[in-house]
């Protein structure tokens, strides 16, 4: 049989993040630790549904009466559900001014975001590196390219410097790309005050922000975690937000995100929207509906949102408590876990060799990502001690 062109793929490696899990779990040690992937775990090592989204979901089953199709744009009583909580309530001056859409996971709306500036023009993105992996991976597949700055100093502060050459080397009509907060993997966030130089570098240059909010809650709180977007949605004529509730809600594998567009001319809206509802029916035709559907009955409940946020509130408690325990523990071998204590969200990157990361899998059962990012949700008061050892064997 004549063969017409799929012999010219070459293998791909699987995703490094996604391939940790199934390392993780097929590693048949009773004590491994797993710091890989970016989900939450509870003090007993699991990711349980949160309460309020199984109550949700219970009233999803018995009242929903229709799973026909909604549209590219995906449950819009959703969408803007969530937007007071993500652009805060009190500002008249943002009404008009945002709209959004659904998408599937945050990693749908980097991706809505990405080909949306793309479809406006812009051909650079600048990136702050180390980042979520993803985002490079979803530029290049975009074919856009991926202009990129160090994100932290050595001393683990956010370095400004290099944005502020960022700033500076970017031309016209370029986009730039910030977490909003729990900056993955580094956890090394922007002060309020570094985000007020921020808007005054955009205000004072054509770049397109690009802000990616996908831990908004995991870090201080649901308003302290969204305060540079506000300070960036309030001040400039024009961003894209893109939003996970994969984390904040706990629907992972439900695919739960949003893209959101700014602009200062509502007249101008229409068209923007119009492109991104575009680009959604060309790439998934429409988002998957079961989990945010179920967000949005909880938001709308005053009881499932104050429950909601109480179990928000644990988790963000407890990986404060596990920071605190690994800072407490300062300097272990040749790494210093100070800095953990006063980063944000899920992630911290520790200074390991591949080498000793290897040595943390295979002599210790201890999985986290190739870049030495580790989940501080992995660690529990019951296996942290053994985790602090290891690291000190492995580094010794
Ligand atoms: C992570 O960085 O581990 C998470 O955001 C999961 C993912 O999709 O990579």
């Amino acid at each position: 049989m004549a063969r017409a062109m799929l012999e010219t793929l070459t293998p791909q490696p699987p995703d490094a993040l996604l391939a940790l899990i199934k390392l993780y779990g097929d590693d048949p040690r009773a004590d491994k630790i797993d710091l890989g992937v970016g989900v939450y775990r509870t003090g007993q090592g699991d990711t349980p549904v949160f309460g309020a989204i199984k109550a949700s979901e219970q009233r999803l089953l018995e009242t929903q009466d229709s799973k026909s199709y909604l549209g590219p744009e995906g449950d819009m009583g959703f969408v803007r559900a969530l937007m007071p909580w993500i652009f805060g309530s009190a500002d008249p001056t943002l009404v008009g001014r945002i709209e959004g859409m659904q998408a599937p996971g945050g990693t749908g709306g980097v991706r809505l975001a990405l080909a949306l500036a793309k479809k406006a023009g812009v051909a650079g993105v600048w990136l702050g590196l180390p980042s979520w992996p993803n985002h490079a991976q979803i530029l290049a597949d975009l074919g856009m390219e991926a202009c990129t700055f160090a994100h932290a100093t050595p001393a683990g502060t956010v370095d400004m410097d290099a944005l502020r050459g960022a700033f500076a080397a970017a031309l016209p009509g370029d986009a730039l790309l910030l977490h909003g907060c729990c900056h993955n993997p580094t956890g090394i966030d922007h002060s309020p005050a570094q985000w007020d130089e921020i808007v005054g570098l955009f205000a004072a240059k054509p770049l397109l922000p690009v802000l990616d909010l996908a831990y908004q809650g995991l870090g201080h709180g649901m308003d302290e975690d969204a305060a540079g977007v506000r300070k960036v949605v309030a001040a400039l004529p024009e961003a894209l937000v893109a939003y996970s509730c994969d984390k904040n809600f706990g629907l992972y594998r439900d695919r739960v995100g949003a893209l959101y567009v700014v602009t200062d001319d509502p007249g101008r809206m229409g068209a923007i929207v119009s492109n991104g509802h575009a680009l959604a029916r060309a790439n998934w035709s429409m988002p998957p509906d079961h989990g945010a559907a179920a967000v949005r009955i909880v938001l709308e409940d005053e009881a499932l949102t104050r429950q909601w946020l109480d179990e928000l509130d644990t988790m963000r408690a407890r990986m404060r408590q596990v920071r605190a325990r690994l800072a407490e523990a300062g300097r272990v071998g040749t790494v210093d876990l100070t800095p953990v204590g006063s980063q944000n969200g899920l992630f911290s990157v520790l200074p390991l060799t591949p080498d000793q990361i290897l040595k943390l899998r295979s002599a210790h059962g201890i999985y986290m990502a190739g870049s030495g990012r580790i989940n501080v949700a992995g660690l529990t008061m019951g296996n942290i001690d053994k985790f602090i050892a290891a690291l000190a064997a492995v580094t010794a």
